[in-house]
């Protein structure tokens, strides 16, 4: 399971592939839980976490066969405009066309 740390200042939105959901409400200690379906044809997709397009946050970019990485989640964020280090998160908890929990 992957533990988001939601700062309680970011105000953040959250935008998957096909859905965005914007100015959600943070209090200090609640945690988000996020439930998806991946197509079954899909090849990565990602979760983003930000106050805006701009200020991403967290990203995180599950690859099931994408960008040279197979079984891969690769984390980044985005800010004034670029990306920074990507980091690798251990195991890999999604399937095509299967529900996953990510909180
Ligand atoms: C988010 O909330 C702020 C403050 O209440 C408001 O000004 C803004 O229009 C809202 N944005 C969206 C996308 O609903
Ligand atoms: C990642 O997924 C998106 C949305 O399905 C797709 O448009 C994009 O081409 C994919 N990227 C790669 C490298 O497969």
């Amino acid at each position: 399971m992957y533990c988001l740390t939601i700062l309680p200042y970011l105000l953040p939105s959250l935008s998957a592939q096909d859905m965005i959901v914007k100015n959600m409400s943070f209090k200090v200690g609640q945690t988000l839980t996020v439930v998806g379906v991946p197509k079954p044809d899909a090849s990565n997709f990602s979760l983003n976490i930000g106050s805006d397009e701009q200020e991403i946050t967290f990203h995180m970019n599950p690859r099931f066969n994408a960008h040279g990485d197979e079984n891969a989640v690769v984390c980044n964020s985005y800010q004034g405009g670029n990306w920074c280090e990507e980091h690798r998160e251990g195991g890999f908890p999604f399937q095509q066309g299967e529900e996953f929990k990510v909180k």
